[in-house]
């Protein structure tokens, strides 16, 4: 890897170890019991999440990826970005898309990456700078809003990307908050292009949640490997299923961990033990579908106003471009 054309700054490991202990006090010894999702992305969980995106059942990455196709030129010429910084970047894959573009436009182009998984953001970025020799890459490695505080902000045009659906994984208030930080990050030139799934057919969301290849399953259960790896805690993945329910009224998928016996578990680093009952659930996500009204009103509690909406005949998912409001 060309080191002049990459350079990464991860933010402090004991810090995530403690919000880690933080997190399952507040979540798991409470009721109902519950996990963040940002724990289910380590090396192994950000490789089984790739995996769920190519899935029949996972529709929201294709569906994305093929707006992506479609529009991008359009998008890129109404914005003409010289940067390019996105939150939740992965594995980049439907990024490329836009970088591509992006690179044959300009002698240089800057992709500010952000992501809990180091790992994920050095592979990527390994594959990408091989392929464009024209662009320079800067990571971070850490949670949305320290990391979006940190990442150097240039005078340049910027395109701030949250594409995925991935603001569907935070509750309304906190999307607010990730979402302000951005737009008090903007400068009034720049733009952000956000993915979000839409409201649609029960069944259908189901079915992509709990893909008939077991992949969301075993991404749900890797989060007990995470706890066992960094608390020493002694999850059994056997001891537990997993299942994806949609619910209706809160407009959103939710995703659990089902104990299958009574046991308990222990956590060392706490000096505390769990007794887990059977049928006992823990939520481990919470993935929000949109109406077109409801992303209106978000943006705009976020002091960010649509300028364009792009999506599918069949209405599935919104890619929006958005400007913070003057
Ligand atoms: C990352 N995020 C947008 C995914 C979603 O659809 O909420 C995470 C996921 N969980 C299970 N499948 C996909």
């Amino acid at each position: 890897m060309s080191s002049k054309r990459f350079k990464i700054k991860s933010l402090s490991f004991q810090d995530a170890i403690d919000s880690l202990q933080q997190d399952v006090v507040e979540g798991l010894f409470a009721y109902p019991r519950s996990l963040p999702p940002k724990y289910f992305y380590d090396d192994v969980g950000s490789k089984l999440f790739d995996q769920i995106c190519s899935t029949q059942d996972y529709y929201p990455t294709r569906t994305e990826a093929d707006l992506l196709n479609q529009y991008s030129a359009e998008i890129i010429e109404l914005v003409n970005p010289k940067i390019c910084t996105e939150l939740g970047a992965g594995s980049s894959t439907k990024t490329e898309i836009l970088l591509a573009m992006l690179c044959a436009n300009n002698d240089t182009f800057t992709y500010q990456s952000i992501d809990v998984c180091k790992e994920v953001l050095i592979d990527s970025a390994n594959r990408l700078l091989k392929k464009y020799n024209n662009l320079y890459i800067e990571s971070v490695a850490g949670e949305y809003i320290p990391s979006i505080q940190v990442a150097p902000k240039y005078t340049n045009k910027t395109l701030y990307l949250f594409i995925g659906s991935s603001i569907g994984n935070f509750s309304e208030q906190d999307s607010i908050e990730l979402l302000s930080e951005v737009a008090n990050k903007m400068d009034e030139a720049d733009y952000l292009l956000i993915g979000m799934d839409r409201v649609k057919d029960h069944e259908i969301l189901e079915r992509a949640y709990n893909d008939s290849d077991g992949v969301t399953a075993k991404f749900n259960l890797n989060v007990l490997n995470v706890l066992n790896s960094k608390l020493g805690t002694n999850f059994s993945l056997d001891n537990f299923t997993h299942k994806a329910i949609y619910n209706e009224q809160q407009q959103q998928i939710e995703m659990y961990l089902i104990s299958i016996c009574d046991q308990e578990i222990d956590f060392p680093t706490l000096g505390k033990k769990m007794a887990l009952e059977e049928g006992e659930r823990i939520l481990t996500e919470v993935s929000r579908k949109y109406t077109k009204p409801d992303i209106c009103s978000l943006l705009k509690k976020s002091d960010l106003e649509e300028v364009a909406h792009f999506e599918p005949a069949n209405k599935f998912f919104s890619l929006v471009l958005a400007q913070k409001t003057l």
